[in-house]
């Protein structure tokens, strides 16, 4: 539905559900919901007369309606508009309906997901959902990025082995489900110099923690001739856009969510700082956290930074042992590679991991040796190291994590529709 603001005045036909009902003996009042927006309707008995109302008094949670009316102003109601009922045909019943208005732990909404997605909560949810995939596709599609559909079952490892799902592949071994569609995309850039893709992505990780899926969905972009900074400098644009016109497109959403969008507006107001992971370690030191230079920075150490910079943050320059094979060594401190994480505030943490590309043949040769990687399986994508490499950067946002961000929801596992985590794959 459109605005819905502008159909004030006209007589509508509306197809939907009754998600909750309540009144008394001369009203009711339906909430009713349709194209995932809850609509206020009110049933006047002395309109309708006994016996209709009586009808719609009765009627349970999650019937299915059609119903007619005309759609009035009300400053009240939730949308500030109300429709007043004229007739109501009823098109499914439900009896029973098991998500009540009362309070469910998360075990039995998460086992009732394919239900708990008609609450209001989750419509909100996904609803910005669906926002910051457009504005995420629209952002590169105004920057003639092409987008480049990565496959899904793949060869070789993308990003490390440790987190695989794998499957038999007819005759020819093992494929895997791809961790990143980075190392196709790679590939793009020597066709069209600026590429996307945004899909499913997987990763076998056994944590538990509020910001792990088994399956999640990434967008990632790789830019031909394009040095680590131009690459951050990238992502900067590419975050603060998408934030800023998802807000403006779902302020209903993220009032029900109970979002402090000033907040975060601020958050992207300005460039968003740079560190050098050396610095993020010395900072971690000094407020006590038993890190050594060299270690990873955990969930705990990212919070730490954030809270103390009360921004968002790009870390750069990580250990080379820490990081991926494709990372490019950084000349000027060859134990570390030129890369940037971007570390979101509010607990979130890591939403985007990016870096040049090491262009060089022999050296990331050498790199896929020194991680035990089948080197067979690399045969192609060391071809684009072959045939007029360049130097070339990329990166790659989760989605889930960014909409939790933006949503002010603290678990990942409320950002998709169907979760995929270590101990659920129903429903
Ligand atoms: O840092 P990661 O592993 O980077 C890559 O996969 C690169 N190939 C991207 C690139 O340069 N093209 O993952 C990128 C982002 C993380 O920052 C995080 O937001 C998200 O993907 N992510 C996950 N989200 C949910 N559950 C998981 N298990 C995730 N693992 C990574
Ligand atoms: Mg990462």
């Amino acid at each position: 539905m459109k605005n819905i603001q502008d159909l004030i005045g006209k007589k509508l036909v509306l197809s939907g559900w009754l998600h909750g009902i309540r009144g008394s003996n001369r009203f009711q009042f339906i909430t009713f919901r349709t194209d995932g927006i809850l609509l206020q309707v009110i049933a006047e008995k002395e309109k309708l007369g006994e016996e209709e109302f009586h009808k719609i008094k009765s009627l349970n949670q999650e019937t299915s309606l059609q119903i007619s009316g005309e759609l009035l102003a009300n400053e009240k109601a939730p949308l500030g508009v109300e429709l007043n009922l004229d007739s109501l045909e009823i098109i499914g019943k439900s009896n029973d309906y098991p998500i009540t208005p009362k309070e469910h732990g998360t075990d039995f909404l998460m086992n009732h997901r394919h239900l708990w997605l008609r609450s209001k909560r989750q419509l909100a949810i996904l609803r910005v959902r669906s926002e910051l995939s457009f504005q995420i596709r629209n952002f590169f599609h105004n920057k003639s990025y092409l987008n480049l559909d990565t496959p899904i079952l793949t060869g070789s490892v993308g990003e490390s082995a440790g987190t695989l799902f794998s499957t038999e592949y007819f005759d020819l071994g093992s494929a895997y489900l791809a961790q990143t569609g980075q190392l196709y995309l790679e590939t793009g850039i020597f066709a069209h110099n600026k590429v996307y893709c945004f899909g499913p992505t997987f990763r076998a990780e056994k944590s538990k923690t509020k910001r792990h899926l088994a399956e999640f969905w990434m967008v990632e972009a790789e830019t031909a001739f394009c040095g680590n900074d131009s690459n951050i400098d990238l992502q900067d644009e590419f975050i603060r856009t998408v934030i800023s016109e998802t807000i403006s497109k779902t302020l209903p959403e993220l009032a029900i969510l109970e979002r402090d969008v000033e907040k975060l507006q601020n958050y992207i107001k300005n460039p968003i700082p740079r560190i050098d992971y050396s610095d993020a370690i010395e900072l971690l030191k000094k407020h006590n956290f038993s890190i050594e230079w060299g270690d990873d920075i955990n969930a705990e150490g990212e919070n730490n930074i954030t809270e103390e910079l009360q921004s968002p943050v790009f870390i750069k320059n990580y250990p080379r042992a820490i990081k991926a094979f494709y990372m490019k060594q950084n000349p000027s401190n060859p134990q570390t590679v030129l890369c940037a994480d971007l570390i979101a505030p509010e607990g979130v943490g890591e939403i985007i991991g990016g870096s040049e590309r090491e262009e060089d043949f022999h050296k990331i040769l050498e790199r896929i040796r020194e991680e035990g990687l089948p080197e067979e399986t690399y045969e192609w994508y060391l071809d684009l190291r072959k045939y007029g490499s360049v130097p070339h950067s990329g990166f790659g946002l989760g989605l889930e994590r960014l909409v939790s961000w933006i949503c002010g929801v603290p678990h990942v596992r409320e950002c998709i529709p169907f979760p995929r985590m270590m101990y659920r794959i129903h429903p």
